[in-house]
């Protein structure tokens, strides 16, 4: 079993409303051709609730509410992707969360190629595997959507 030598890691993923809207194929083509496994995926909005679980770190910064009023501006596509060291290698796939640093120093990134602005950047994914079971479990638990 390949899994024995590359043993395999979930991570969170989420593509957010403007780029779900104007680019979800496109977006998918760049996580199949890194190797990631599409373990669950879904469509659906989110509440204002569940993004303010997701940035729960960020509540009380000054672009909190633009934050929530952008993750809930239309359907997202939540998944489940799996690939050794998963969490760390959608980040880098994700690339900087300014889209203007994005492009300077990540071109093949994802945020470099679609995001709009730093709120709209495309694209969401867990900082550490302790925050993607979380996410996934709110997410695609029993209460989740
Ligand atoms: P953060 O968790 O720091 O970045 P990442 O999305 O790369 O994990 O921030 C969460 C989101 O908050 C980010 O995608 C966009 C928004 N944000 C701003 O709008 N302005 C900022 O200065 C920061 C740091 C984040």
């Amino acid at each position: 079993e390949l899994e024995f030598f590359f043993p395999q890691e979930q991570t969170f993923a989420l593509i957010k409303p403007d780029a779900a809207k104007n680019h979800k194929d496109e977006i998918m083509q760049k996580v199949k051709d890194a190797g990631f496994t599409i373990s669950k995926i879904k469509e659906a909005p989110l509440t204002r609730e569940m993004a303010a679980e997701f940035y729960k770190d960020h509540k009380g910064k000054p672009f909190f509410d633009d934050l929530v009023s952008c993750m809930t501006d239309g359907p997202s596509v939540v998944m489940v992707l799996t690939k050794e060291n998963a969490v760390e290698e959608w980040r880098k796939l994700m690339g900087p969360t300014d889209p203007e640093e994005a492009k300077e120093n990540c071109p093949e990134s994802i945020r470099a190629q679609f995001a709009q602005n730093i709120l709209s950047n495309a694209v969401h994914g867990s900082s550490n595997r302790e925050h993607a079971l979380e996410s996934i479990e709110y997410v695609f638990g029993e209460l989740g959507i």
